[in-house]
């Protein structure tokens, strides 16, 4: 079968480790990832407060529901930072001589087509790696590719995106995207692991474009967080009917509502469940169970938001060199550069 052959982005001593799964797609071998999830969950939902890793929201409906998200009109995020890379692509990809661009997280790679388009423009060619646990959103930007930029090669990788960078060949200078302010779900110790870990697989010729949500008006905020037509309160309550499914565990959706506020001191949107009964919800392949207070909440998502230049200063603890920032006129969001150094 075409495209089957192992590919070029990964270091040597770790291709054993991916295997073949659709033409220019390969999967990391779940062998090494979480070997109990039921425990991971409820790990952090016996903790006080309790909170949710926000992986857990993108199940099959979750990520529906978050590509709802991000066309509603209080939702910003997503179009601002679109905008900015439509128009300042030419100056992002000529700051970052790179032969590959990895994104981190990508979805359909709708806003990476503008860093595309420039590679193809600026340099002939090279190759897109997205990295992804979706493998629906793999195979539509792997179609796309092909018809709009044949002069590129497509190497989709299905992981996690932490097993994807440690996987990239370090001589090959790459360019790797973390676009929509995912980082902002990040809680403080993910932070400083996450950027430790992909500081510590890049290359000496390797560049992070990290896409950041800026604080802002609170108004502003809270309304991007809550809006009129409870497309984020279905998200997020959504995450119990996935735990439910994965653990046979009895959450009540009709027994909790949604609550999210913007934390000026954590500089933070929190997003809560909040009990609107006492209920006891059981695990029973566990055989635990906990009683949900009315009126207490689970945390289950962070979005933090940042300042620009005190989040390239952090970068900058993390060995990656700031070089250029990018960013629309209202100063919604910001899109910063910087080079492993
Ligand atoms: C994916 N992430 C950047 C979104 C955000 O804005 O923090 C997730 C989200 N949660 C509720 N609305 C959007």
């Amino acid at each position: 079968m075409q495209g089957q052959d192992k590919p070029h982005i990964l270091s040597p001593s770790r291709q054993d480790l991916w295997r073949f799964t659709e033409s220019h797609i390969w999967t990391f071998d779940t062998n090494h990832a979480d070997p109990d999830p039921a425990l991971s969950i409820l790990r952090t939902l016996l903790d006080q407060p309790r909170w949710l890793e926000a992986h857990l929201l993108y199940d099959e409906r979750g990520s529906q529901l978050f590509e709802q998200i991000c066309e509603l009109p209080e939702y910003y995020l997503t179009r601002t930072e679109n905008s900015i890379i439509a128009e300042q692509a030419g100056q992002m990809i000529a700051a970052a001589p790179v032969e590959c661009i990895v994104e981190l997280g990508a979805g359909t790679s709708k806003k990476t087509m503008h860093l595309l388009r420039e590679q193809v423009r600026q340099r002939e060619g090279g190759t897109f790696a997205p990295i992804d646990v979706s493998l629906t959103g793999l195979i539509v930007s792997r179609d796309i590719l092909r018809q709009q930029f044949p002069q590129l090669k497509f190497q989709g990788l299905h992981a996690r995106y932490e097993e994807g960078i440690s996987s990239i060949e370090k001589d090959l200078p790459t360019l790797f995207a973390f676009l929509g302010s995912t980082v902002g779900n990040f809680t403080h110790s993910e932070f400083v692991r996450f950027f430790r870990h992909l500081s510590d697989s890049m290359g000496p010729k390797d560049f992070l474009l990290l896409g950041a949500d800026r604080v802002k008006e609170v108004e502003v905020l809270e309304k991007a967080y809550n809006d009129s037509r409870g497309v984020t309160a279905d998200f997020i309550l959504n995450v119990f009917q996935n735990i439910n499914r994965q653990l046979g565990s009895d959450f009540d959706l009709r027994k909790m509502r949604y609550y999210s506020w913007y934390n000026p001191e954590w500089q933070q949107v929190e997003m809560y469940a909040i009990s609107t009964a006492t209920q006891e919800i059981h695990f029973p392949t566990l055989s635990i169970s906990f009683v949900w207070e009315k009126e207490d909440r689970i945390l289950v998502e962070i979005s933090r938001k940042f300042e620009p230049t005190r989040l390239q200063q952090q970068l900058q603890c993390f060995g990656l060199k700031p070089v250029a920032h990018f960013t629309d006129p209202k100063e919604w969001f910001s899109l910063l550069l910087s080079k492993k150094s």
